[in-house]
């Protein structure tokens, strides 16, 4: 465990490029010894911008008229999912915006079962490892969704500043409920996942080194963050002129973010994310050096893609070839890492947690 103090220290170092090497070899070193080289691959899908919420800082928040609405057809979402498998993907993630309504439920436990059932091979016997991200539902949902196949669930938190949170989304959304859902998740064994955004206007050092140490309070399996991006349509486009201008530095704290999150949680499983491609080029590549070992490439079809900008500047590009695949592993492999297409590549300190708790059981 890090204090406080020494996170602060950490995130500090983003402004001086020598420190900030520094941090990138230890947090890379720490990176081998507890995960390995190894770099898990996601497929992304995309299945629906349809969100009932109007957090004030996303492009497809409810309030925005501009996006064009979509839910993939479950076919459309099925036969994504089997190519991606056939790719040599061995997990994907699903995600859409939030809906509770009884037929959205009911549709994502149908494709998710779909898809467990369609994936399976002697290599894969249980088929696909499927994430899901469709935001805060009840207990009894979460429990059906596992029920249906999935086993790993991500939620971000945003920021673990009750207040910050307040500030960026509305009344109804609370700090509460996100963080109840989160425990609700774990409580049913999902692997679960969180994050924040890096970068919010407010939000200090401080705030930061508090998110690092949320994830180590509520031992935490994954996590995936990234730099708040403005998007003109949204209520926080007022903030944007001076979040752009700090756009350089909230790379290198959200570099060094990564970089604390895998000294403080040496075993989970960190994404490099597309928002630290969008601020920067190579910014995925980067964050697998400074600590994250899993990439989620979008599935989702061209066509559809610019309808899920979350922010501004989200890549529209095919990622899914297998020519960009193929480029992936080539980048992977410039750093002294590989891809690896074996089994689910499930959080290790999920799998340890599981130990301790059968030995507890028996002892
Ligand atoms: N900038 C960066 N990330 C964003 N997200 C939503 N809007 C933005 C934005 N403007 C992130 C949130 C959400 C995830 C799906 O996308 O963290 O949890």
């Amino acid at each position: 465990m890090l204090s406080l103090k020494e996170i602060k220290t950490i995130l500090r170092s983003a402004d001086n490029p020598e420190l900030l090497n520094e941090i990138q070899s230890r947090a890379e070193a720490i990176t081998i010894q507890n995960v390995g080289p190894a770099i898990y691959l996601r497929a992304l899908i995309e299945f629906s911008n349809i969100c009932g919420c109007n957090c004030y800082y996303c492009g497809i928040r409810k309030s925005n008229p501009f996006p064009q609405r979509y839910l993939m057809k479950s076919k459309e979402i099925i036969h994504l999912a089997v190519s991606a498998a056939k790719q040599g993907f061995t997990s994907l993630v699903l995600q859409s915006g939030e809906r509770k309504d009884p037929a959205f439920i009911k549709l994502t436990e149908q494709i998710i079962r779909e898809i467990k059932k369609e994936t399976q091979t002697k290599y894969l016997p249980k088929g696909l490892g499927i994430t899901l991200s469709v935001g805060e539902q009840t207990q009894e949902t979460y429990q059906r969704f596992f029920e249906a196949g999935a086993h790993r669930y991500l939620l971000r938190i945003e920021t673990s500043s009750p207040k910050l949170f307040t500030l960026i989304h509305p009344p109804e959304q609370t700090y509460t409920s996100r963080l109840r859902a989160l425990k609700n998740l774990k409580a049913i064994g999902y692997q679960v996942g969180t994050g924040v955004m890096i970068g919010l206007p407010s939000q200090t050092l401080e705030d930061l080194a508090a998110d690092i140490q949320f994830f180590q309070d509520i031992d935490i399996d994954m996590i995936g963050m990234g730099p708040y991006l403005p998007h003109p349509d949204t209520p926080m486009n007022c903030w944007s002129n001076e979040t752009r201008a700090r756009q350089e530095s909230i790379y290198h704290l959200s570099l060094a973010m990564i970089a604390a999150a895998r000294l403080c949680c040496p075993k989970t499983n960190i994404a490099s994310t597309t928002a630290l491609q969008t601020i920067a080029p190579g910014g995925r590549i980067q964050g697998l050096r400074f600590g994250a070992n899993v990439l989620m490439p979008q599935t989702t079809p061209s066509s559809i893609r610019a309808n899920y900008l979350l922010y501004e500047g989200k890549p529209c590009s095919d990622e899914n070839s297998e020519q960009s695949l193929h480029e992936l592993e080539k980048q992977v492999l410039s750093i002294g890492r590989k891809l690896s297409l074996d089994k689910w590549g499930d959080s290790l300190r999920f799998q340890e947690r599981k130990l301790a708790h059968q030995s507890i059981l028996k002892n």
